[in-house]
């Protein structure tokens, strides 16, 4: 493959490429080889609505806008972007600021927390994913903050499980008052589909409010559909202070985040904040992200009872599967993390899965499946064969 060879000679890469792409369509992806896969990473959680889905690509097609917008000056589409997104959020997240991807939406949500706290110290989830800046990076997993330490000095790792324990080590935290933000996803891709209990986020958003800390939900991964509702917040009986944005807000095709927030915070931002970001809303991506918002609420019913049925599908099939190591099945909607407790046996599994045509995501000890929110029940049916077969 000479693409690789280059890549592995000029390209920075800490992976080893599983497949060199070619093109891909609908819940499929072809190599260079032309061999065509089953496409259960769909991008991690980019590809919500399928590759290539006509209704997100006729925007790109049809976009007769400026090639550039300058961020100080206006362009209505970000109005009616922001617009759309104020009326799908929970809550009275009304505010949105423009960023190029999910790791800036963060940023946005941690700079904001800061200035309209006043306060310094963050608290997370141990072994999070919030983006690959310095910042996102120091707030997360803690063996990547040991790297980043001296950049944001307060940060709290609270263990999972999610429990009573848990609720009790966050409420010591906030007590203290010094705490601007608790941010976590509301359903943890990166902890291989954790899914808390509804009472666990009750209480965790009364404690915020007790102690006037910010409850940040981290949606770039989980939001725009993969849990079978438009945010995973939704699932629990919580309004965020701020809800990061990214992946699939892009319909697959274009790049884009966005932070949304309440007028009071978005105002304290407004006023102290650093908000500059050249590419953040690139008039494509914006025509592409409007386009993806319209054909979310347009098709919500259709895509939505897709997402519970193979759900339960996947379910059924996925617990009465015969495992070579005992595996926990973590499901929500299409969100979907097998956990066998062991890397090696998760690689070994995914590559089996690769060579059979069904492309997986390997994570840790486990592997997520992360399919188009509008699979087809016979792809479905073929990909969980493969999956059965190589386990
Ligand atoms: C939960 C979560 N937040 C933030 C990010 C960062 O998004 P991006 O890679 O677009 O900067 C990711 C990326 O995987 C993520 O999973």
């Amino acid at each position: 493959m000479a693409g690789t060879r280059l890549e592995t000679k000029y390209l920075g890469s800490s992976e080893t490429p599983e497949l060199q792409l070619s093109r891909a369509q609908g819940s499929f992806v072809f190599d260079t080889a032309g061999r065509k896969y089953i496409d259960f990473v769909m991008g991690w959680c980019v590809g919500n609505f399928g590759w290539g889905n006509p209704e997100i690509v006729r925007a790109v097609q049809r976009f007769a806008g400026p090639d550039y917008a300058y961020p100080e000056w206006s362009y209505a589409p970000w109005g009616e972007l922001a617009r759309l997104l104020a009326s799908i959020a929970p809550g009275k997240l009304t505010k949105s600021f423009r960023a190029t991807g999910g790791s800036e939406a963060v940023e946005l949500a941690l700079q904001a927390a800061l200035v309209h706290t006043g306060r310094r110290a963050f608290v997370a989830l141990e072994g999070s994913y919030h983006g690959n800046t310095l910042g996102t990076l120091s707030i997360a997993d803690s063996e990547n903050r040991k790297k980043y330490e001296n950049l944001l000095p307060f940060c709290h790792k609270i263990d999972t499980p999610l429990d009573e324990k848990a609720l009790d080590k966050i409420e010591t935290r906030l007590k203290r008052r010094d705490v601007a933000a608790f941010i976590m996803e509301p359903v943890s891709m990166n902890l291989g589909v954790l899914i808390p209990d509804a009472l666990f986020m009750t209480q965790l958003q009364k404690l915020c409010r007790r102690y006037g800390t910010l409850l940040v939900m981290d949606e770039v991964a989980c939001g725009f559909g993969r849990t079978g509702k438009i945010f995973a917040s939704e699932h629990f009986d919580i309004e965020p202070d701020i809800m990061c944005l990214g992946k699939a807000i892009g319909g697959g095709v274009l790049g884009l985040g966005a932070m949304i927030t309440t007028e009071a915070v978005g105002q304290s931002l407004e006023e102290d904040g650093s908000l500059w970001s050249t590419f953040g809303w690139h008039p494509r991506s914006v025509d592409v992200a409007i386009a993806t918002v319209r054909y979310v609420t347009r098709h919500q019913k259709k895509l939505f009872d897709n997402v519970a049925r193979m759900s339960d599908y996947f379910r059924a099939r996925l617990s009465q599967m015969e495992y070579e190591n005992p595996a926990s099945i973590n499901i929500l909607g299409l969100a979907i993390g097998v956990d066998f407790d062991d890397e090696d046996y998760a690689n070994k599994v995914a590559a089996r899965c690769r060579r059979k045509g069904l492309v997986v995501a390997p994570q840790d000890t486990g592997i997520l499946l992360i399919p188009a929110l509008n699979i087809e029940y016979e792809v479905a049916e073929k990909a969980l064969d493969i999956f059965e077969d190589s386990i």
